[in-house]
């Protein structure tokens, strides 16, 4: 059952859309528009824009854009009746529950009751003669247990049907334990644990919803981390480890570690602004998370060669989200974590205060292993410094490397410069030839996922796109067009449906926006109608204006038809006449 339509409305109404994004982007107004970095992929320069006047957002850059239900959607990473959910606490709304049906929303309600379950047993388990493996595991990571206590970890039993046993026991399906992927299907089709003889580190999200695990054998079998794959709640590469606690920190700063264990170490030592991914390089998606939270971020990987290798990879990604980045290397110790048992909180903390900057860092790295006094290993040494350095965005910050390169190899800093400045102009190119391919491709309609039909229709889908426009921000037009040109005269099939959507909703005297759309469209699909309102900004047609694109999608029509090689159907010749007649009029 839908929600009610007044419900809605007032959701809308209480809903200002740029209001709620200026919690995630600093926005600025431009006109009657408001303009801010995109949320929702990197970018440096501005292209998200916020068009107050009819509730919808677009972003350029990546083309996705909608209405206020949307946004939270897509930056909450929730679905349409928990993003509703979201806006109606805010707007302090009650939402009429019982007459909604949302399957997936109870799913992951269930998934995330048998995570709680789950993360309470084998905590339990821990504390339990069953778990004194697990609690000796600790007790030599040097963990405090007050320290366990704190994140919640725990202990899998070796028995195969613990866990399944319990949950049963509770009320849970065997289906709903595989989908939270707490158990696994055997070959018999029983549910067996999916865990056990591990120690425990239960995930938490921001809301400190337990959404996965981390388990790690006490032994030297493989895999040693054993961690929790996609369900319904989880999706690894858009969540960090321990940020539940590190936001709080408001330090602004975040140490970005590879392990659990390190994670956990540094918290214990008093820098609970540490976090880790879940076992995979960093994603862009990661980086933008932090950014929410920090403007600078300390990596702090293994000091063996893949850490420093992840490091590298990270550094880019990290940049790109706007974050200043700077590397620490523990000397002498493989972790942080054996760092920090080691040598003490007191050290590490000087680490942290006195390590590098990325670009440091990454110099430090190109100049390993090459030889300064050998005149070819220095001019490779100064081109792939030259090269780095021409990644930086700021012009002072160039010169001051620069300078010091300079110094290094007993040349001119003006030489340097000339060869920084020679490969950004080339970096330059490149970035412009692949954003001209893109516009290229988006303008040809190839790339239109949403509306295939596109690329062979562009002057039937151009006047398509902008009637839907036109009547999503004049809704009192829809009558009259609609009277001329009724939804089966679109040519092609998605523009067909979202004027039948808005049409018939005005017909009966809804309303019809964008936030209405929404509830029949999916978002790849909303963000194809923001794009057309986004492209009629500030145009108002003019009704000349609007009897053109009729007359261009009829046209159309009549070219097709005329085109279509098997036989005329006598209603279709019988209308082509018609409409012939009534335009010489
Ligand atoms: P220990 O100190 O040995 O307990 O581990 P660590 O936390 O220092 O981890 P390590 O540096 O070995 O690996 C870093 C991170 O990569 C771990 O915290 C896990 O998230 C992940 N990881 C390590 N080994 C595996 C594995 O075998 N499988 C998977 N999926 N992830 C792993
Ligand atoms: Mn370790």
């Amino acid at each position: 059952m839908p929600l009610p339509e007044s419900f809605i409305q007032e959701l809308k109404v209480r809903s200002d859309l740029a209001d709620l994004a200026s919690n995630y982007v600093s926005l600025k107004h431009s006109g009657k528009n408001l303009v801010g970095l995109c949320p929702f992929h990197s970018e440096k320069s501005p292209s998200f824009n916020i068009y107050p006047e009819n509730g919808s957002f677009y972003c350029f850059g990546c083309g996705v854009g909608g209405d206020v239900i949307t946004f939270v959607r897509r930056i909450e990473n929730l679905d349409y009746m928990e993003a509703i959910r979201f806006l109606a606490q805010r707007a302090g709304m009650q939402v009429p529950e019982a007459e909604v049906d949302d399957g997936m929303a109870k799913l992951r309600t269930r998934v995330l009751e048998i995570n709680r379950e789950t993360a309470r047993y084998y905590y339990s388990v821990l504390n339990s003669e069953e778990g004194r493996g697990g609690r000796e595991y600790f007790a030599h990571r040097a963990l405090k247990p007050e320290t366990i206590r704190h994140f919640g970890l725990g202990f899998s039993p070796a028995s195969r049907f613990a866990l399944v046993n319990l949950l049963e026991k509770k009320g849970y399906t065997q289906n709903e334990m595989v989908l939270a992927n707490v158990a696994f299907q055997s070959r018999s089709g029983r549910a067996v644990d999916r865990f056990f003889g591990r120690a425990m580190f239960p995930i938490i999200d921001l809301r400190g919803n337990v959404v996965a695990f981390g388990g790690r054998t006490l032994g030297d079998d493989k895999p040693k981390y054993l961690n929790t794959s996609e369900t319904p709640v989880f999706n690894k590469g858009s969540m960090l480890f321990a940020l539940n606690f590190a936001k709080n920190v408001n330090s602004q700063r975040l140490i970005l570690c590879e392990g659990y264990m390190d994670v956990i170490a540094l918290h214990q030592a008093g820098f609970q602004e540490a976090v880790a991914t879940l076992g995979t390089s960093l994603t862009s998606a990661q980086a933008r998370l932090m950014a929410r939270y920090a403007k600078e971020i300390v990596i702090c990987y293994d000091s063996d060669a893949p850490g420093q290798k992840a490091a590298s990879r990270a550094i880019p990604i990290l940049r790109e989200a706007g974050l200043i980045v700077r590397v620490l290397t523990v000397a002498g110790g493989k972790d942080p974590d054996e760092y920090i048992k080691a040598n003490g909180p007191l050290k590490f903390k000087q680490l942290l205060d006195d390590c590098g900057n990325d670009v440091e860092y990454r110099l430090q790295k190109a100049r390993l292993g090459l030889n300064l006094q050998n005149p070819e290993q220095r001019v490779e040494y100064l081109n792939a410094a030259a090269s780095i350095l021409s990644t930086l965005e700021n012009r002072i910050e160039q010169e001051v490397y620069a300078g010091r390169l300079a110094q290094e190899a007993g040349i001119n800093t003006s030489t340097v410069m000339n060869q920084i400045l020679a490969y950004g102009k080339k970096n330059r190119k490149k970035q412009l030839k692949k954003q001209f391919k893109s516009v290229q491709q988006q303008t040809a309609g190839l790339r239109d996922r949403v509306n295939p039909e596109k690329a062979g229709n562009l002057r039937a889908a151009g006047a398509e796109e902008s009637l839907i426009a036109h009547i999503l921000k004049f809704p009192e037009s829809a009558k009259k067009i609609a009277e001329v040109l009724p939804p089966e005269k679109f040519i092609t099939e998605f523009n067909r449906r979202v004027y039948a959507i808005i049409v018939g909703r005005i017909t009966n005297g809804n309303t019809a926006g964008l936030a209405e759309l929404s509830q029949e469209l999916n978002m790849d699909e909303i963000s194809s109608v923001a794009r057309m309102l986004a492209a009629q900004d500030g145009i108002s047609l003019t009704w000349p204006d609007v009897q053109e694109y009729i007359s261009v999608i009829s046209q159309e029509n009549d070219k097709k038809i005329m085109s279509r090689d098997d036989s005329l159907q006598a209603e279709d010749i019988e209308d082509y006449l018609n409409r012939l007649r009534q335009q010489k009029k």
